[in-house]
């Protein structure tokens, strides 16, 4: 792939799967054992802010015990190698690309170490839980930090800088996402119009196989550092 320079890598829980986070939609994924409208709305919140906080709190202990694998590592050292310009977006909440050793990564939906204070908007540090309403480091408040995770009918974080790296892209690489959220779902087909060559590696075939120029099927700790291997030999 000699002629790609800008590349643009979106990522799902299919990424994470090997390190042990549960994804959401596969067989025992986190949405067979709990309704989105009861945990991950803004609704679900006002209604019940104990539930969803609880939930959450599980969440943010769980991912800090689980480790980056073979495929965070490899797009780390894509980040690193590669000579063009990389963009991870991920719609992870996890911080597992980071401890893999990537940097530019924009998370699209939040992540599970900060919180947002509403009363301020501020969104400091946070690894321990929120059950019991802890007062927001920054100002002071108390009751007012909730999860800096983006809910469903919210909008997804930083689609302005996600649009431009898109637009100078020359390959969209769709990584261990089922495709059924948008927009994230509908980056491909924005891709396809682009112009962008567009490729995905998934554990089997998504809900958006069809629209990408090559699918390939496997593990992601396979697949990705094969394809990083591949991209950082091209000539
Ligand atoms: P999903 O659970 O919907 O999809 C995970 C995808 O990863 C599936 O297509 C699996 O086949 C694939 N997969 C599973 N194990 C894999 C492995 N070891 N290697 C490669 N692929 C594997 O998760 P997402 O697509 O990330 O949003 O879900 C998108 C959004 O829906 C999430 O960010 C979250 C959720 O509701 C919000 O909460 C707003
Ligand atoms: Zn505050």
């Amino acid at each position: 792939m000699n002629d790609v320079s800008n590349i643009v890598i979106l990522t799902g829980a299919g990424v994470s799967a090997e390190s042990g986070i549960d994804t959401f939609r596969d067989a025992g994924g986190l949405w067979e054992k709990h309704r989105i409208e009861d945990v991950a709305t803004p609704e679900a919140f006002a209604r019940d802010p104990d539930l969803v906080l609880r939930f959450y709190d599980m969440r943010r202990e769980a991912i800090q015990t689980k480790e980056p694998n073979d495929a965070h590592h490899a797009l780390g050292k894509l980040e690193r190698e590669w000579l063009g310009s990389l963009t991870i977006v991920t719609q992870n909440v996890d911080d597992l690309h980071e401890r893999g050793g990537a940097q530019n990564v924009i998370h699209m939906h939040g992540g599970h170490l900060t919180a947002w204070c509403l009363a301020c908007d501020g969104r400091p540090e946070w690894r321990g839980p929120l059950i019991d309403r802890p007062a927001c480091p920054l100002c002071g408040s108390k009751g007012t930090l909730r999860p800096d995770v983006v809910w469903f009918g919210e909008m997804p974080y930083r689609m302005d800088e996600i649009s431009a790296a898109l637009n100078r892209a020359d390959l969209f690489v769709s990584i261990g996402t089922s495709g059924a959220v948008y927009p994230a779902a509908g980056f491909v087909r924005e891709a396809r119009m682009l112009g962008i060559r567009t490729l995905e590696l998934n554990l089997e075939p998504s809900e958006g196989s069809h629209y990408f120029d090559e699918t390939r099927h496997g593990p992601a700790t396979a697949l990705v550092p094969a394809w990083v291997e591949e991209m950082l030999s091209a000539p």
